[in-house]
């Protein structure tokens, strides 16, 4: 693995069903109306009908997500016994399935278990087959078993209100019994593979800013290079030389200099063929600048680079799972900081584009460092298509919340292939408008464009800014990620702050479009 992540490692192996169980906790499904597998019918028959009597006392009728426990079950040689429901079961969708696995994981790490087996079998049949199936649960097992704890040392012994050292350590070990075992490793390996890239991206965002400096991200970049990914990391000279005044007058006002990483994944069968280009916004910490930011909340301002986490963290999925596809990642480096040396509200830069921008807010900074960014991707890689990801406005979320991404585009096709990928992760997008009436409002007289868009729309303005450093014929879409990258509500799959959001969506876009 190219870099080391913060969820413990944690060992996920396939067994055949006759082995169930192999653990001192065992976690069997139950359908709707408590509905046993055969192995689940066979600990019924071993315990004397305890889980049966033990469904009726608790009024457990299997219910997806609900669940009953049994300690110590006579005539079964574990310790524990975990029912977890499964619903209508013959309906639910490969997204479900992995939302059920991370359930499990919750549960399990409530418990602070260990290790456990998992029975991946049902009574009647699913939508997907019983390998896949395993495979699916043990992803959302692995997706949920993540914990940003590395700076935390205090442990349980002085601490009266808490065990924080104590959860450092999850489940280490899960045995999957399946049908076959070989298929469900085979397909397992590929979600493996994503779920890490997963983790890749949360534990940037969580990264605090003082040790994750553009310097260090683009570093972590480099780490790929274990996995075949080709990196290339541009440097001050380098970026002065491309002519990214946009993209450098931000970092202008930091101590710590700006950088630009590049990795190249060339999977498909032709290394010649044009890649898939991906963006990503690395603002380390964003302060605003001489545009100072209110302090209340400003330490949030380190996920600044959720958008470049996730291009990060997709790389890694790629390359991992030896994607049969070409793609560029691109992520442009900086820390926006106020200092004598910072980029002033009313100065004047020239992007590498040649197009002059008149930055007329330092906070809106990030269309700034995308402007070059997006620039550089199309001249050196005409690429098939540009993807964007940006934490670029707080205007999205007032808009769309904190569920959904907002996604702008110039090909109405690349957005129907977004919205299947969304339909298939679960990572929701809204689609918001590009039109000629948001370029008047960032029109000025002194440049040929402004950073500012004005009171109304500002997820629009930005967008609409970003298209004008897009070259005509290009396929575009931006993806603004402020309210899903950082900060976003937990779920049965995400326990972070830093979520990883769009590194399953970009993967199952790229799987869908360009590997079938
Ligand atoms: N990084 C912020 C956007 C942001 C805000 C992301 C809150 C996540 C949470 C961005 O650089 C910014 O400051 N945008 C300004 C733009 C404005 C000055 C035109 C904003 O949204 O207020
Ligand atoms: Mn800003
Ligand atoms: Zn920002």
């Amino acid at each position: 693995m190219a870099s080391k992540t913060s969820s413990n490692a944690i060992k996920i192996e396939f067994a055949t069903l006759k082995k169930a169980p192999m653990e001192d906790t065992c976690v069997v499904l139950s359908g709707s109306d408590f509905s046993l597998s055969n192995v689940g019918r066979e600990f019924d028959e071993k315990t004397g009908g305890l889980l049966e009597k033990s469904a009726k006392a608790a009024d457990f009728i299997g219910k997806a997500k609900s669940s009953m426990e049994i300690l110590a079950p006579r005539g079964l040689d574990i310790k524990r016994l975990l029912v977890v429901g499964a619903g209508h079961y013959e309906e639910t969708s490969e997204n479900d399935w992995t939302y059920l696995g991370g359930a499990i994981m919750g549960l399990l790490a409530n418990r602070k278990i260990k290790s456990a087996c998992l029975v991946a079998e049902l009574p009647g049949t699913t939508s997907i087959s019983a390998d896949e199936l395993a495979a699916v649960l043990a992803f959302g097992v692995q997706l949920r078993h993540y914990k940003f704890k590395k700076y935390v040392t205090r442990s349980s012994s002085n601490d009266d209100n808490g065990d924080e050292k104590d959860k450092l350590d999850g489940l280490k070990k899960l045995v999957v019994h399946c049908h076959s075992p070989a298929k469900a490793q085979a397909i397992f390996e590929s979600y493996k593979a994503i779920a890490e890239g997963v983790h890749v991206a949360r534990d940037l965002v969580n990264e605090p800013a003082n040790i994750l400096d553009p310097v260090e991200f683009a570093q972590r970049a480099k780490a790929l290079e274990s996995l075949g990914v080709d990196v290339e990391i541009l440097g001050d000279k380098e970026l002065e030389k491309l002519k990214m005044g946009a993209l450098l007058c931000v970092g202008q006002g930091s101590a710590r200099p700006s950088r630009v990483a590049v990795m190249r994944w060339n999977g498909a069968k032709s290394k010649k063929e044009k890649p898939i280009a991906f963006v990503g916004k690395g603002v380390v910490f964003d302060t605003g600048g001489i545009s100072i930011k209110p302090s209340a909340g400003m330490g949030d301002m380190k996920g600044d680079m959720g958008g470049a986490a996730c291009v990060v963290g997709l790389m890694h999925a790629l390359a991992a799972r030896k994607a049969k596809v070409n793609v560029v990642g691109l992520i442009g480096c900086v820390e926006n900081m106020p200092s004598s040396s910072a980029v002033r509200p009313g100065d004047i830069v020239t992007s590498m584009s040649g197009q002059t921008i008149e930055v007329l807010n330092t906070d809106a900074e990030g269309r700034l460092v995308l402007a070059d960014v997006l620039w550089y991707a199309q001249e050196k890689y005409q690429p098939k298509l540009v993807i964007d990801l940006a934490t670029l406005t707080g205007a999205i979320m007032i808009a769309l919340g904190k569920e959904f991404a907002g996604m702008f585009s110039n090909d109405d096709a690349l957005v129907a292939g977004f919205q299947k990928a969304s339909d298939v992760t679960g990572e929701k997008l809204w689609r918001m408008p590009l039109d000629k009436a948001f370029d008047k409002a960032i029109n000025t007289p002194n440049a040929d464009v402004k950073n500012l868009g004005g009171r109304w729309a500002g997820s629009c303005t930005a967008a609409q800014f970003l298209k004008r450093f897009i070259k005509d014929g290009t396929s575009w879409a931006h993806l603004d990620v402020a309210g899903t990258a950082m900060d976003a509500p937990s779920t049965a799959i995400s326990p972070s702050w830093g979520s990883g959001w769009g590194v399953r969506l970009l993967n199952q876009f790229i799987n869908d479009e360009y590997e079938r």
